[in-house]
């Protein structure tokens, strides 16, 4: 009986919830944390100080950053039995593979994870040691994938110099942080905290309204965001921008490929569900990429071809009606590139941009003891039939 139950695919027309933390106005392109512009916290903030507005919902002030920035570097390190389950995949296993595998094992050594009691104490400790242990057991994935030693984190360091060290020193050298690169990825990590009800931050919040762990959930939210029409898209952005590239740099040819519908071929990094005008994220990341190369040296051919491609789009009538803009993939990864980080691991960065989002919006769905998600359909299968014995088939 379809009476009363209309279908919404892709909820495109659909609110699953209230929520306080993220204001996005996509024919305008506003995007707003706790009502603070995107603009100003990503110029003017920190990583961890947009983690603390998300998550608890202010600004903090010198003392509340420091408890949590203390806290947060207390809890770095990973027990050494997780390093144990890490050994055990192949070097070549995806990044994202990893990362939403272990930190569904942190509730296997964690009790408080996977408790249903939701004081502030344990709420915060479970908060704490996520936002501390994702970036070790994201840079522990990349040198797995390269085959080099792992390294433990450091406590003199902040947040984003101790994931830098962590992914990029090796025991033999001395390793120099570079405070552009610190100050990059401050920037790309702000850019990609929240973004209100999108694919990977719906299925956090549909995991955890069974009343699922944190950490299981958030693991399920990696693996939603691990998908090429989501979080995925940004490394498949720059193996598109490589092949245009390895085609002699013909934008044209692929505008043509992205708008024949009997090509599945997709401009990555275009469109989206909610913008119709200017993602306001790729915007700054941009402006960040010309920034960063500048002040790092390079001059990375793909930038240019990502240019083009941007303009040829722009102005195509296809694109055009579509309202079809640059998102937030389409220029990040050329700054990871610029930065060091291997494609495999640009969704890795997204899903540490996203962590305090994730976080956050689990929260407040468990705070508003909201109910479980389950919704209906329209059956379309066969009617009442009767069991026929197998030798009758
Ligand atoms: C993220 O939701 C979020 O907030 C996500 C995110 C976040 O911060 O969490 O912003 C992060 O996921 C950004 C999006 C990254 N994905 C990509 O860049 C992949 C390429 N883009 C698309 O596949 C697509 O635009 C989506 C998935 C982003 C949005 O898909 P929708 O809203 O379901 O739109 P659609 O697929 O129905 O497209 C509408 C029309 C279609 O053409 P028609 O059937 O009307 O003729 O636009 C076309 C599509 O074929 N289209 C594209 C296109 N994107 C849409 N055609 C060519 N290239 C594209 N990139």
């Amino acid at each position: 009986q379809t009476g009363y139950i209309t279908i919404d695919s892709g909820y495109k027309n659909t609110g699953a919830t209230k929520s306080a933390i993220t204001f996005l106005d996509g024919e305008e392109g506003i995007l707003r944390y706790r009502g603070y512009p995107i603009e100003q916290l990503a110029e003017q903030s920190s990583f961890l100080e947009v983690a603390y507005l998300l998550i608890y919902g202010t600004l903090p002030t010198q003392a509340e950053l420091d408890e949590f920035s203390n806290q947060i570097t207390k809890h770095t390190l990973v027990h050494e039995d997780v390093r144990k389950i890490f050994d055990g995949f192949p070097s070549a296993a995806h990044p994202m593979a990893i990362l939403s595998s272990l930190i569904c094992a942190l509730t296997a050594f964690y009790p408080e994870s996977v408790s249903p009691d939701l004081s502030k104490e344990n709420i915060d400790l479970n908060v704490i040691r996520l936002m501390a242990k994702l970036p070790t057991i994201a840079a522990w994935t990349y040198k797995n994938n390269m085959g080099h030693p792992l390294n433990y984190p450091r406590n003199d360091l902040d947040y984003a110099a101790n994931f830098l060290y962590m992914m990029f020193s090796f025991p033999t050298e001395k390793y120099e942080i570079n405070p552009v690169v610190v100050r990059a990825i401050n920037k790309l990590l702000i850019l990609h905290a929240d973004h209100e009800q999108n694919c990977s931050t719906s299925t956090v919040r549909l995991v955890g309204s069974a009343n699922a762990s944190l950490y299981g959930s958030v693991s399920a939210g990696i693996n939603a965001l691990w998908g090429p029409l989501h979080g995925g898209a940004n490394q498949e952005v720059v193996e598109m921008l490589e092949a245009i590239q390895r085609d002699g740099g013909d934008t044209s040819k692929f505008i043509a490929k992205a708008k024949d519908k009997n090509d599945p071929f997709r401009l990555m990094g275009f469109g989206h569900r909610v913008y119709k005008n200017f993602d306001p994220r790729a915007k700054i990341i941009k402006k960040a990429a010309d920034e960063v190369l500048t002040a790092l040296g390079i001059s990375d051919p793909l930038l240019k071809i990502a240019q083009e491609l941007e303009q040829a789009a722009l102005t195509d009538p296809y694109f055009v009606e579509r309202k079809l803009y640059p998102n937030v993939d389409f220029y990040s990864g050329i700054i990871y590139k610029a930065i060091g980080i291997p494609t495999e691991m640009f969704t890795v960065m997204f899903a540490l941009g996203r962590l305090p989002g994730w976080i956050a919006q689990w929260k407040e769905m468990r705070e508003n003891k909201e109910p479980i998600g389950r919704p209906r359909q329209v059956y379309t299968g066969e009617l009442d039939r009767d069991y026929t014995p197998i030798e009758q088939r």
